[in-house]
């Protein structure tokens, strides 16, 4: 039975990566921070095969612990400070957790590993920020980086760190640059589930109207569940390559905002969004839209979810997670 260990198990991709797994016959490890993480009780409810495992990509000791007590074939790194707007006001620990965790983490498999005959190959969350201010379109994994947050600096660094130690150590060890993936588990606090938890609230009566930041931003959005295969088959190959992971589709917000309202029968939304300059960001990243010809050709990965079936699928979701919510208020 082959086994993985999964930082940033109790996020999005985390989640999704860990049933996919499961699912293929691996026995899959997740790392968790914290005394007393409240995310773990959710977890292990659902995912009652997972191994929970302590470690924080902080503290190097930690992790060395932890992929000695997993003894993985397989790491995947997608803890960290994943929130854009939240790395302007915490850049230092942005820097430490998205950029040096990454470092750690290595450090630990070559520690841990070094010890073992087949070694531990080593997936990296890079991300389609760290093109920030494209100077291309589509992007590829040719493009240059250009990040415009101190969260897509620390990425750089995470995905320059991976290419090092890959060309230094001999690592399997590899990076996937995803573009933004979304589906029913993403935070609250990202662009696409703040307005679909908004609409379904709205169209139930509990709320009047969203305030957003900057609607003209486009991004390439895909289904999370279609983007941890990519994941896995990166991990798969005989040597360890880089790859964009796309749709090759780009949207507004407004687009996303016209399909999300239209779910519950709104046609012209304006009248319940308005814009605030708090949701602005000190520098934006306009327009992301990715080239995945090389996942296509090498690794046989195509995404199956359309975008208008990722926003039916989002909206349909808080619609009936609202609606429980307000059964259970009424027992
Ligand atoms: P997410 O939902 O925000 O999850 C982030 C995870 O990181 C959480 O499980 C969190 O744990 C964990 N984490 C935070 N600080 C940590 C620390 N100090 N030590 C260990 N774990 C820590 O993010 P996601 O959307 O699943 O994304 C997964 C990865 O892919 C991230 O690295 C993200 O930057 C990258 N990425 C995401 C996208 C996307 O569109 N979703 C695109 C490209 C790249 P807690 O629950 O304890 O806070
Ligand atoms: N979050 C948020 N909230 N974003 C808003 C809002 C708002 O009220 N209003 C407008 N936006 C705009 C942002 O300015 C940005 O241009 C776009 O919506 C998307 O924002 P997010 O959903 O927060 O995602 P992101 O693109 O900044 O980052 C996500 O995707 C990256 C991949 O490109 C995150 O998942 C990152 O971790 C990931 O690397």
């Amino acid at each position: 039975m082959p086994r993985a260990l999964i930082t940033g198990v109790t996020g999005q991709d985390g989640q999704h990566l860990a049933e996919f797994l499961n699912a293929q016959g691996y026995e899959v490890y997740g790392l968790v921070k914290g005394q007393n993480n409240p995310r773990i009780g959710a977890i292990v409810d659902e995912m009652p095969w997972l191994n929970v495992v302590q470690g924080d990509l902080a503290d190097l000791s930690s992790l060395v612990t932890a992929v000695d007590q997993a003894q993985p074939d397989e790491v995947y790194n997608l803890g960290a400070v994943s929130f854009v707007a939240y790395s302007f006001t915490h850049a230092e620990l942005t820097g430490d957790i998205s950029g040096l965790g990454v470092l750690r983490m290595l450090d630990a498999i070559r520690m841990v590993g070094g010890m073992r005959d087949n070694p531990i190959r080593f997936y990296q969350a890079s991300t389609s920020e760290m093109f920030g201010e494209v100077r291309e379109v589509p992007q590829t994994e040719m493009t240059p980086f250009h990040p415009r947050s101190p969260y897509g600096c620390a990425k750089v660094f995470g995905h320059y760190i991976t290419m090092n130690y890959r060309e230094s150590y001999g690592m399997y060890a590899c990076s996937g640059i995803l573009f933004n993936h979304e589906g029913p588990r993403r935070g609250i606090e990202f662009v696409t589930r703040k307005i679909t938890n908004a609409v379904a609230r709205i169209h139930l009566g509990l709320q009047d109207g969203l305030a957003l930041g900057n609607l003209e931003a486009k991004r390439d959005w895909g289904y999370a569940g279609d983007y941890v295969k990519a994941m896995w088959l990166m991990l798969q190959q005989e040597a360890a390559e880089d790859f964009v992971i796309a749709t090759g589709e780009t949207h507004s917000i407004r687009e996303f905002l016209d399909l999300a309202f239209a779910e519950v029968g709104i046609d012209d939304w304006e009248p319940y969004v308005t814009q605030d300059p708090r949701f602005l960001r000190p520098a934006e990243v306009d327009l992301l839209i990715g080239d995945a010809t090389k996942a296509k050709e090498r690794l046989g990965w195509e995404p199956e979810v359309s975008f208008p079936q990722l926003v039916s699928m989002m909206v349909a979701n808080d619609l009936d997670l609202e609606k429980r919510k307000m059964e259970a208020n009424l027992r």
